[in-house]
């Protein structure tokens, strides 16, 4: 019983800690080990580890948006080669910090046309769940100005329309299995809906 499931949310959102919960959570549903897969995007690859630098580098989110784009994609392309296709052979569940949905926001944001990353996406793997955590960009910015310096789309106005795209993803993607989730509650809260949710697909 293979699953990708995907967390996206603006930067701050807590997707990293709410990965931590789900898979803490299936662990005590009885699920070995060995047979969950946490991963994220960028990756640790020869192109994530480029578009990382770019990021710290390049704190002005409307320049090198071509740039942006070919990394992202470059790295996604890897990530399935890699890890996802892979793992999913392999009967595994994939718990996977942002995906696609990462580049139809943040880089249409960045002026690319949306039928441009919409090509370079055809054909590429759906997940069976997606999860969108939402929440206000006040929010998010105070937890990440706790934790390290802003990179180059961690600004309040961009993130009020990164937040927007995201919440925009039903309509783009209508015919794939996207929960949006209220973030802004209490952890416990938000682990409880997403487990929830995460395990009525795991079921099917
Ligand atoms: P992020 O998840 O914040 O990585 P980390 O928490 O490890 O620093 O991702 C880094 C940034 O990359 C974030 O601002 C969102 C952006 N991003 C895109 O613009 N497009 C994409 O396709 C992806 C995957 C990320």
């Amino acid at each position: 019983m293979s699953k990708f499931v995907v967390f996206e949310g603006i930067d701050g959102s807590g997707k990293g800690t709410i990965i931590k919960e789900a898979k803490k959570f299936l662990l005590e549903k009885g699920i070995q080990e060995e047979q969950i897969v946490v991963t994220a995007e960028p990756t640790n690859g020869f192109y994530g580890k480029k578009v990382r630098e770019l990021l710290k580098t390049n704190v002005n989110p409307n320049v090198n948006s071509q740039q942006f784009l070919d990394l992202y994609v470059a790295d996604r392309k890897e990530h399935l080669e890699k890890i996802l296709q892979p793992a999913l052979k392999n009967n595994k569940i994939i718990l996977c910090d942002r995906y696609k949905y990462s580049t139809f926001v943040y880089q249409s944001l960045q002026g690319i046309p949306i039928e441009k990353i919409k090509k370079l996406h055809e054909g590429m793997l759906v997940p069976d769940l997606i999860f969108i955590l939402d929440v206000s960009p006040t929010i998010s910015l105070k937890r990440i100005s706790r934790r390290q310096q802003l990179e180059a789309f961690e600004q309040q106005d961009f993130l009020e329309k990164v937040r927007e795209g995201f919440l925009a993803s039903k309509e783009t993607f209508p015919d794939e299995n996207i929960k949006i989730v209220d973030a802004s509650k209490e952890i416990s809260e938000v682990k409880k809906e997403v487990c929830e949710k995460l395990w009525e697909t795991l079921k099917d």
